[in-house]
Formats: structure tokens, sequence, C-alpha cells
């Protein structure tokens, strides 16, 4: 392993009811707070009452930003943060999913910043400082309400980066109720379900020799999503399932399980690249790309590749070599995925390879990537021909 520091500041408050402590959670000087939220299912599963409830016991002064779109866009991170300047906001609340939450995040950050929102998401300067914020999650997939990331898009440049800044961009504590993500619908939840699994695959694939401990770990909260997710599909309205669900998309994404190495990442930033042109849900881009970038990469460490297989999927390995053992695993995710209802192909978005030099010039902005093995421009043209 690699040294590494892992220090997470985020408080979690996990369980039935717990919105109870939002006014609790408050800071003490907190006077003017900005709710930020979505397109409106907070106010229609009963979620926005509770939240207004506790923010009126806590005498604080309430303004909202509602509108938050998923893939959240750097105008409404800009509207934030004019809001928070002309008002003089002292607290943010997202209250939502990942896209509310990274919107808040970002807010959070350039209302302590003089120029514009976008520099930092381009990370062309650092933040100074952010507003303290707390979430209230009520969708399972991304992770943002344990960690420090935040992934925006700019539609006047059709470009979608995630970027951090530690400890500024990590929520000062997060709200989790599985009854609130009982209203999320079945494709959604599909998505969730797709996104944190592919949280877990990222940092799966790295080449640290020695990581039997996060090995495990990982393995063992795959197996769990998978077991899980066919049952909640089946019973949308279960609070255990939920419960299993919503705790398993944090734990995949709040540094917990990529202590001492570094995961690959390199599918996410092409799925960024892909809803950057095409304005499609993250997870339906990942679910897509995942087993195409597992095809093309093979061959970088096929042991990896077999002990998800056996590890993960349970491939009988027996009568296989090593090899064929590691097809049948990629294959086997490509059939749990699509057994859920997952997309399969590009073309299941209406995405052809007219804008494919596009997707391949954003996604290599930054220049090669991936930690597992680099990727260059023929690497990523390739895998968005195998994902037509
Ligand atoms: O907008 P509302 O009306 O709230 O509806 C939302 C939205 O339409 C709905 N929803 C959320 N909670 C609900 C609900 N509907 C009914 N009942 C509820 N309880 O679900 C829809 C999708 O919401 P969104 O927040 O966009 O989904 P998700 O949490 O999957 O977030 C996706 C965004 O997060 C980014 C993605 O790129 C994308 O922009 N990511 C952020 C990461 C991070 N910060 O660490 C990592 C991820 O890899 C990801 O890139
Ligand atoms: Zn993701």
């Amino acid at each position: 392993m690699d040294s590494f520091i892992f220090h997470n500041p985020t408080k979690l408050i996990f369980g039935k009811d717990q919105v109870e402590q939002l006014s609790e959670q408050l800071p003490n000087n907190t006077k003017k707070v900005l709710v930020v939220y979505g397109g409106g299912s907070i106010k229609k599963n009963g979620v926005y009452e509770q939240v207004m409830e506790q923010l009126n016991n806590a005498g604080a002064t309430v303004h909202e930003l509602p509108g938050v779109e998923p893939n959240p866009r750097l105008t409404t991170v800009r509207k934030g943060v004019d809001i928070c300047k002309k008002e003089g906001i002292n607290f943010l609340l997202a209250v939502g999913g990942g896209s509310v939450i990274d919107c808040t995040k970002t807010i959070a950050a350039g209302a302590k910043y003089d120029g514009d929102a976008w520099d930092l998401v381009t990370r062309q300067e650092t933040p100074n400082g952010a507003l303290p914020f707390g979430t209230v999650l009520t969708l399972a997939a991304t992770g943002s309400e344990m960690n420090g990331g935040a992934v925006i898009t700019n539609w006047e440049t059709n470009e979608k980066y995630g970027w951090g800044y530690a400890p500024y961009t990590y929520p000062q504590f997060s709200i989790l109720d599985p009854q609130n993500t009982k209203t999320v619908p079945r494709d959604q939840t599909i998505y969730g379900i797709v996104d944190m699994m592919s949280h877990l695959f990222e940092q799966y694939f790295h080449n640290d020799t020695l990581s039997p401990v996060q090995d495990e770990m990982i393995e063992g909260v795959l197996r769990t999503v998978i077991e899980t997710a066919p049952k909640l599909l089946d019973n949308l309205d279960s609070y255990e399932h939920r419960e299993t669900i919503l705790y398993s998309g944090t734990l995949a994404l709040n540094g917990m399980l990529q202590m001492g190495y570094r995961g690959d990442w390199a599918t996410h930033n092409i799925e960024h690249a892909v809803s950057a042109v095409y304005d499609i849900p993250h997870a339906g881009g990942l679910a897509i790309l995942f087993p195409n970038w597992m095809k093309h990469n093979l061959d970088v460490n096929v042991e990896r590749f077999a002990k998800m297989a056996v590890k993960v999927f349970g491939v009988n390995n027996s009568n296989l070599s090593e090899r064929e053992t590691a097809i049948e695993g990629i294959e086997a995710l490509r059939q749990f995925w699509t057994s859920l209802g997952a997309p399969e192909t590009l073309k299941d978005y209406d995405i052809d390879e007219e804008k494919f030099d596009v997707i391949v010039n954003r996604a290599m902005k930054r220049g090669k990537f991936g930690n597992f093995t680099k990727l260059d421009e023929q690497d990523v043209r390739q895998i968005l021909e195998m994902s037509k």
C-alpha cells in the first residue's frame, strides 16, 4: 500500500426519522439558510415539510433554490452563489440526490470566491474557504453525502468535471433516512445501484499488489448489492432493502474502501464526457461503458478480472482458464445489469458516432487518464465503438 492519511469530517446520521435531528445539527450562529433542492420530488414525498419544520424550530430565516437539474448546471451554481452573496447566507442545506448535493458543494465554495465558480470546477483556482453545509439525502447512488467530490456541467462549452477541495467540500453532516428513498422511481433506483457498483469497480481495479482487506470489503459490498438489488426492484417499498442499498451507496464512495492506493476512475471520466455532450443519466452511461472498459483492458491484469469473476459473481472456474474465467465475470456483470433493466448500448439513448470526436476531445481534456492503465485517445474511441 502507499502511505496515506484518512480524514473524513462528515458526520453521518443514519436511520428512520433521523431528520428530527436536523435543528440540533445546525451550527450555533446559523441565521440564514439556503435550502437547495431539485425538481420537486421532496414536495411530493413530505421531505420538504420535515426539513422546513426543523429549520423553523431552529429559528432560521429560510431562502430557497429549487430546480437543480439532474447533472447539475453551472448556471444554477451561479444563481445559488448570487443568492448567498446578496442575502448573507451562512448555512446551506442540500435536500435531494447527488445532483443537489454537488450543486450545493460548489455554491458553498463559490460564495467565498470572488471570481466565477467555474474557475474552481476546472481547478484553475483553489477555493479560499466555503460556507458550511449539510445534506438530507433522498437517493442512494453517488456517495456525495459523505465525500468531498462534486460534478458540474457547463452547457455553454459541453464540459462536465468532477472537482473538490478538502475540507471545504465535505458536508458537515448528512442525514440518511431509508424511508425518504422509498419514492425513488424504478429507473432511478436502477441507476443508483449501477452507480454504486461502478464506484466499487473503479476502486477494485488498481495495480497495488497488496490490498487483501480492501479487496474483501469491496467484494463483500458488491455481493450484497447484487443480492439485494433484485429483491428491492421486486418491492420498491421495502424499508429493509432500501436501507441496505442506501448504506452500500455511502460506503462505496466515502473513502473507506480506497485507502493506500488509487482506484482507476477512467470509466467515470469517459461517462462524464458522454453526459457533457448528451444529457443522459450518469449511471445509464456507466452501465453501457463499464463492461466495455473491462473487455478493452482485460489483458492489463487478467488475474484481477478472474478474481472478480469468482469472488463477486461466483463463476465456477474449475474447467476454465484464467482468461476464460475473467471473460465470464465480465459477461456476468453485463447480464446482471441488463436483468435489472439498465441500458446496454449507446443506441438505447439514440447516441451514434456522430459526436464521438467531441466526446473523445472532452475525455482527453486533462490528458491521458486512468490509474489501472492509462487510456489515450485511441483507447477512448475504441471503448465508445464497442458501446455503440
Ligand atoms: O429533482 P428531483 O425532483 O428531486 O428528482 C430527482 C431527479 O429527477 C429524483 N429523486 C431524487 N430523490 C428522490 C427522487 N425522486 C423521488 N423520490 C426521491 N426520494 O431522482 C432524479 C435523479 O437525481 P440526481 O440527484 O440527479 O441523481 P444522483 O444521485 O444519481 O446524482 C447524479 C449526479 O451525481 C454525479 C453524476 O455525474 C450526476 O451529475 N456524481 C457525483 C459524484 C460525487 N459527488 O461523488 C460521484 C458520481 O460518480 C457521479 O458522477
Ligand atoms: Zn458515479
